[in-house]
């Protein structure tokens, strides 16, 4: 455990100071729900839905889940929103297996939104031209979506976004809790997670990105992006392993360029920042006071695979928020889990792994309980 020196407690306060300053008002604090009654007549509810959503002449689709009268009714309400992103090439389903927060014991309306292709290259892709589901932000998901032109569809993540927060509220009204929207994400699904933090945060209470690229626009490599403008102070809780091959833990030199008719405009870099550097931006980001960093979190072991957990926090933050990042020693391209999951059973979803390999704690459970803990300020 490295304890906070005062250099760097002096360069959090001024980065907070400089970022959020006059937005100390807003923000997110602690909070019970809100019981009381309804304005609105209880909802059907969604059970594993597919509900098409047309964002500006585009269809696109999600995976519903949430209570109702028709589904299941729980208590309290009203009842939290979660948006959870899937990785690139992956799909809703996909999602919902790994972070399962339509489980009922969560009471939420949850949506698993599906992503458009994109076309585009990474490192290890030697030629332009892979075809997969992709979120806005990352440099291989083209702005002009393949196949659909021309002209092109072009791709608004954050429209969807907006259609999708538009389309609880039509369906559940007072049903829904308006000002505890959280949004949790995988891999190029966190990189998304955070984007909307960065630039579309206005309605979030809370964030939590799992292995994430987060892509800095910038070919230098940048200890924060200059470019991340949160409008208040946002709670955040992310997870990455430190042997993940396709993320590095310490960030990568590997940048990646949108090329081709494709991107609008072309060749935007995107480079991945180094995890605990990213983290302590965030405690900038948010005028956070007081940090630890990497501590061990002793029940959070698997001797299965070997993993262990270590925990870096920030805190006395504006508007009461925190950041946690949690390092998983060992710990791979996964959503951490207890439990066999499509993600632990499978090396990047190709090769499987017989037995699977475990996380040493549940991911989805901590960031739930994470999450009721923030609800946003008017
Ligand atoms: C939702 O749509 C996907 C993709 O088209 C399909 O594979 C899946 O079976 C559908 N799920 C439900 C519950 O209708
Ligand atoms: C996810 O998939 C695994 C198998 O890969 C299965 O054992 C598990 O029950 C699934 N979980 C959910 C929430 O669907
Ligand atoms: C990329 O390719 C290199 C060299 O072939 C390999 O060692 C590495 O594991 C690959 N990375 C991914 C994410 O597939």
């Amino acid at each position: 455990m490295r304890l906070t020196t005062l250099a760097t407690t002096f360069l959090i306060l001024a980065l907070g100071a400089i970022a959020v300053a006059g937005d100390e008002t807003r923000g997110t604090v602690t909070s019970d729900h809100k019981l009381g009654p309804r304005s609105d007549p209880m909802p059907t509810g969604w059970s594993k839905r597919n509900i098409t959503i047309n964002v500006g002449g585009v269809e696109r689709t999600v995976l519903a889940d949430g209570p109702g009268s028709g589904t299941y009714s729980c208590e309290p309400v009203p009842y939290p929103i979660i948006i959870s992103y899937h990785g690139r090439g992956a799909t809703a389903s996909h999602m919902r297996n790994l972070s399962h927060f339509h489980d009922r014991k969560y009471c939420s309306v949850v949506v698993y939104p599906k992503g458009l292709d994109g076309l585009g290259r990474d490192s290890n892709e030697t030629s332009f031209g892979t075809l997969k589901s992709c979120w806005q932000g990352a440099p291989y998901c083209t702005p002009r979506v393949p196949g659909t032109g021309p002209p092109e569809t072009i791709r608004d993540d954050v429209a969807f976004f907006d259609a999708i927060i538009e389309r609880v509220r039509t369906e559940y009204g007072s049903w829904a809790a308006m000002d505890r929207i959280y949004v949790a994400g995988k891999s190029n699904g966190a990189e998304f997670a955070n984007y909307l933090a960065c630039y579309h945060g206005d309605q979030i209470a809370a964030i939590a990105p799992v292995s994430g690229p987060f892509y800095y626009a910038t070919a230098g490599l940048l200890d924060a992006d200059p470019t991340c403008s949160p409008r208040h102070p946002i709670p955040v809780i992310n997870f990455h392993g430190d042997a993940d091959r396709a993320v590095k833990y310490q960030g990568s030199g590997r940048w990646e360029t949108c090329e081709g008719p494709l991107c609008d405009p072309p060749g935007r870099v995107g480079r991945i920042p180094n995890l605990p550097k990213w983290a302590a931006a965030w405690g900038g980001l948010n005028g956070c006071r007081l940090q630890e960093l990497d501590v061990a979190v002793p029940e959070a072991v698997q001797p299965s695979s070997g993993q262990e957990t270590f925990l870096s926090r920030y805190y006395g933050c504006n508007g009461d928020v925190e950041v946690l990042h949690y390092r998983t020693k060992n710990g791979l391209h996964d959503w951490p889990s207890l439990n066999e999951n499509e993600d632990n059973t499978h090396d990047d979803k190709t090769f499987e792994l017989t037995p699977p390999v475990l996380g040493t704690m549940d991911a989805t459970e901590a960031i739930f309980q994470f999450f009721m803990r923030f609800t946003l300020r008017p």
